[in-house]
């Protein structure tokens, strides 16, 4: 077609883009290429296609710029820059947790602060017998603060902070997946301190099955495993930290190698109580008439609840003045927050009807029974 551009516009939009040399590219191009077909249009073409292909899935290469103002550093330079820039750290300034935003979870954030907080930060101390385990598992129900714990040792130990789901690399699944495995913790190293983050670990280590037989999952499996081996053995201050629902599913091999497996329970009263805190009392801009009974009131009627259960609740308890007042027609009068009804128990006690617990009895009995048989942490 007459529209289609030319190899050599095509060409300079790539190099534009990748901000990589002419010679890598074509490097690159012609390792692609068959042999006897190299030099063909056809072919070139289609690399260039796949290339543009994974660009434009937002492979921008933004991130490898905002680390590496200066360019790709000559120790990374072997790796390839679109896996570089997908597994670059993430700095989310907006959500710098801490860890007193962490309710309740006493014996879980000792034991991090054992084993990760303080050898990442007196890494000098933290030697021969006291040289930390780096892989962890944090398991539990959903919306117990896995992530946020994550994110809080990330923060307190200003750490690079690697965050990539597991459906985030298999999806992107294709012939070489596991060199972004490799790349991830190559890059992780390099930035050290570090933590990885990988959340759904349970749907990237799973049980083998036969079918798979060297299939592009059983390959990014194995790298995966070989390079949590290295994490540990090596002296290097990288931590590694897989989160699931289902730690049932994890290959046994891959349970090993995270020597600290955490349970994350459900919050206990004093922990719902703090997220209603956190949510309705700390927000200063909230108006609310809630007694200490109120809260007790409250809190007595959401055993079950997931700490994310919670801050629902609060949302939905807070949003029933908000259409009450919608409905009477006042709420084009409304200045500002403040001026808002009050949040009551009533409101609590209408968004009891609706919001209930989003974790069944036998999920919770079942990460039980594994925290029981693997779990580093007793469970109550
Ligand atoms: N212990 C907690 N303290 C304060 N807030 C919490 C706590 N647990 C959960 N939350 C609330 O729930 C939200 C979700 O928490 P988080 O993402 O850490 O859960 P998760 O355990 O990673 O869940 P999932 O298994 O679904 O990934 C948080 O943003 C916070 O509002
Ligand atoms: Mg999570």
């Amino acid at each position: 077609m007459g529209e289609e551009p030319t190899l050599q516009e095509e060409f300079e939009r790539l190099f534009s883009v990748f901000q990589i040399s002419t010679k890598s590219v074509l490097q690159e191009a012609i390792g692609y290429i068959p042999s006897k077909k190299r030099g063909r249009h056809a072919d070139i073409g289609e690399f260039v296609g796949k290339k543009r292909k994974i660009t434009e899935n937002s492979l921008s290469l933004s991130n490898i710029k905002k680390h590496f103002p200066k360019g790709i550093p000559d120790e990374l330079a072997h790796l390839r820059p679109e896996l570089l820039d997908q597994v670059m750290p993430v700095f989310d300034h907006k959500t710098n947790v801490t860890w007193d935003a962490i309710a309740g979870l006493e014996e879980a954030k000792e034991k991090i602060k054992e084993c990760i907080v303080w050898p990442m930060l007196h890494p000098h101390l933290f030697r021969g017998v006291l040289t930390p385990s780096k892989g962890f598992l944090f398991f539990g129900p959903p919306g117990t603060g896995k992530t946020l714990i994550a994110k809080a040792i990330a923060n307190e130990c200003k750490a690079k902070f690697f965050n990539i789901t597991a459906s985030d690399l298999t999806s992107k699944m294709h012939g070489d997946t596991e060199k972004l495995v490799t790349t991830l913790f190559e890059v992780a190293r390099h930035l050290q301190p570090s933590i990885i983050f990988i959340d759904e670990i349970d749907a990237l280590l799973s049980k083998r099955t036969a079918t798979e037989a060297d299939s592009p999952m059983l390959r990014m499996k194995s790298e995966f495993l070989t390079q949590l081996e290295g994490v540990s053995s090596k002296d290097d201050r990288v931590y590694f930290i897989g989160a699931t629902n289902k730690p049932q599913n994890i290959d046994e091999a891959a349970r090993r190698r995270m020597h600290n497996r955490l349970f994350i329970p459900l919050p206990d009263a004093s922990a719902r109580r703090m997220i209603i805190e956190q949510e309705i009392l700390e927000d200063k801009e909230c108006n609310q008439n809630l007694s200490k009974e109120d809260l007790k009131w409250v809190v007595g009627n959401t055993k079950g609840f997931s700490g994310a259960d919670m801050a629902l609740l609060c949302k939905e308890a807070a949003y029933k003045p908000v259409r009450q007042m919608q409905l009477l027609g006042k709420l084009d009068n409304i200045k500002a927050r403040p001026e808002f009804d009050a949040i009551t128990l009533e409101h609590f006690k209408e968004a009891l009807k609706t919001r209930k617990s989003s974790v069944s009895e036998s999920d919770l009995e079942d990460l039980k029974k594994w925290n029981r048989l693997f779990g580093t942490i007793s469970s109550k």
